[in-house]
């Protein structure tokens, strides 16, 4: 049994400790933006926000969500319009789009930890989500974008 927090609203679930948190949001909770990709902590498809900090759910057991905070892309924005969402649409970033939702909920801690953040910030935050597709180009171009739309660094940018 856990309780924790989902995309702002408690829950509970009886399941075994260890079951991968991944499991649960998918098959218990039933939302299915976050993706199972390779099972071994290895893709960054099923990454979700525990506490703010992007974690590999697949590789998470249950336990670990206990009080916490967990945020999927689901609860990213509440109508889909967090900078990096309308950045990825602007720059038509997804192919197949099934890494997708991972890429995103880790962009979000990187712009959360760094207001502007150069190459060099993205592709060492980014390293650990693969993409089949090898949109990284866009992806890139889609984190620097919402870096400027979102309104704090655009203030910080003017002075
Ligand atoms: S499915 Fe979790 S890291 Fe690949
Ligand atoms: S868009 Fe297809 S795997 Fe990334």
């Amino acid at each position: 049994m856990a309780e924790f927090r989902l995309n702002g609203k408690a829950v509970s679930v009886d399941a075994p400790d260890e079951t991968p948190l991944l499991w649960i949001i998918r098959d218990e909770l039933g939302l299915m933006g976050t993706k199972f990709g390779c099972g071994i902590g290895q893709c960054g498809a099923c990454t979700v926000h525990l506490d703010g900090t992007a974690t590999r759910s697949c590789i998470t057991p249950l336990s670990m969500a206990q009080d916490l905070d967990v945020t999927t892309i689901e609860g990213l924005s509440a109508a889909g319009d967090h900078p990096l969402q309308q950045a990825w649409v602007d720059e038509q970033v997804p192919q197949c789009g099934y890494c997708q939702s991972g890429q995103i909920m880790q962009a979000a801690q990187l712009l959360a930890d760094v207001k502007n953040p150069t190459d060099d910030d993205i592709n060492q935050a980014m390293s650990g989500n693969l993409c089949r597709c090898m949109a990284y180009a866009r992806i890139r171009r889609a984190i620097k974008k919402a870096a400027e739309m979102t309104p704090m660094n655009a203030e910080t940018t003017n002075g």
